[in-house]
């Protein structure tokens, strides 16, 4: 096939594109919009909803900027598709918060100075909430001493561990860390 063959996104001239049209539950709110079937979560929050707050690092499941929370649960949001979500809760990092009355895990970030470009932020943050229900619920982690343990201590290695999805290239972890067990322990929050 001649390259006058294919249009911009390669496609055969002529070709139609199937649309969907979804309705999204996006921090609380329903959504519709209609969308190509193949667009990822985080493209239809960004491009199609303008929640911008969601940031695409990698764009293929390596570096968690994408974190959102689906039914409470945190998940890379360019590794899933839009249309796979109608009916479920989706809460991005606007949703858990604003300037005026933020999040525990935002204000501890805030307080804790865990962050310098702020890139990753939303991502870590949106990880952590979801990461300490995890705790709560008693999920062990691959640093758990003892995985039949009823209660699972907070430690510094089990924060790592579990933040490990999520990158930060200014190298602020000793700071989210802080910020994670300020809220943990209910210092910040
Ligand atoms: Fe999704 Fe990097 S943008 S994991
Ligand atoms: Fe810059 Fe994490 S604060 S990438």
């Amino acid at each position: 096939m001649s390259d006058s063959d294919t249009g911009a996104a390669g496609r055969s001239r002529g070709e139609t594109v199937q649309v969907s049209a979804i309705e999204l539950s996006v921090n609380g709110q329903v959504r519709r919009l209609e969308v190509d079937p193949r667009t990822t979560l985080l493209d239809a929050l960004r491009e199609h909803l303008r929640l911008s707050g969601t940031k695409k690092g990698c764009d293929h499941g390596q570096c968690g900027a994408c974190t959102v929370l689906i039914n409470g649960r945190r998940v890379n949001s360019c590794l899933t598709l839009a249309v796979m979500h109608e009916g479920d809760e989706i809460v991005t990092i606007e949703g858990l918060g604003d300037p005026e009355a933020m999040h525990p895990m935002q204000r501890a970030f805030v307080e804790s100075d865990g962050f310098q470009c702020g890139y990753c932020t939303p991502g870590q943050i949106c990880s952590a909430v979801g990461m300490l229900a995890e705790v709560e619920a008693g999920w062990p982690s691959h640093a758990t001493a003892d995985v039949s343990a009823s209660h699972i201590a907070l430690t510094d290695k089990e924060i790592r561990e579990r933040m490990s999805g999520n990158i930060c290239r200014c190298a602020a972890y000793p700071n989210i860390v802080a910020a994670i067990r300020g809220t943990a322990e209910g210092g910040s929050g």
